[in-house]
């Protein structure tokens, strides 16, 4: 194998890995937003079908990827929240891990709510911009399965945001994020591809999944 086809192995290999990691802690982090949305917004059906089509959407990701280690034969490099957007997000806004935050006080207080939605909101932001980036990638173009994977997600993407806005507009809330929410974004994101994706990528004893998460919570912990 040339070095450069070794080089995109693993970077297929590990970018699906951190991928698929942060699809299932999408879905399944949502649904504790769908416990908070469905307590505040009992009667804004639109609302809370926007957020249950989210979680579908996040399932499906999750599904692609899990489908595309299927077919290579291989489990994916099993990472932690370090390598997650989201628990980055939730830890520096509301100090706490997205299993520990408390639904009923978000729920109880109008502005924790507003700032739940607007952590979701710029994280599918943020991550509409990243599939942007990798659609133009060469070694993405180069996987056909995987470079079908990113068009389904472009699709998707927009709707995932959208909903989050369109609320908080609607209730007179703050839509656009506040510039500690932004550095916050900007610094994950940096982080995320500046060091934890390298540091994966040149760590060659880092473990594969022994099982798959949706089939066994316990694996990622
Ligand atoms: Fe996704
Ligand atoms: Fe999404």
């Amino acid at each position: 194998m040339s070095l450069q086809t070794a080089f995109r192995h693993r970077f297929l290999d590990v970018l699906a890995s951190i991928y698929i990691y942060n699809e299932h802690r999408g879905y399944t982090s949502l649904d504790r937003v769908l416990e908070a949305v469905r307590a505040r917004c009992p009667d804004n059906a639109e609302f809370i079908a926007a957020v249950e089509k989210h979680r579908a959407d996040e399932e499906k990701h999750y599904r692609m990827f899990k489908r595309w280690f299927e077919l290579r034969g291989k489990m994916p490099l099993k990472v932690d929240r370090t390598c997650g957007h989201i628990d980055h997000f939730i830890e520096s806004v509301f100090g706490c891990t997205i299993e520990d935050l408390d639904t009923a006080a978000i729920v109880a207080n109008p502005d924790e709510f507003e700032k739940l939605c607007r952590v979701i909101m710029v994280t599918e932001q943020r991550g509409m911009d990243q599939v942007d980036v990798l659609l133009k990638n060469k070694h993405i173009l180069s996987d056909k399965a995987m470079k079908r994977i990113f068009e389904v997600v472009e699709k998707d993407e927009p709707s995932h945001w959208e909903p989050y806005d369109k609320w908080l507009r609607a209730n007179g809330r703050r839509p656009n994020a506040t510039w500690r929410e932004k550095w916050t974004d900007y610094w994950i994101h940096k982080s995320l591809m500046l060091a934890k994706l390298p540091a994966v990528f040149v760590n060659r004893r880092n473990p594969r999944l022994t099982a798959w998460p949706d089939e066994d919570a316990t694996v990622y912990a």
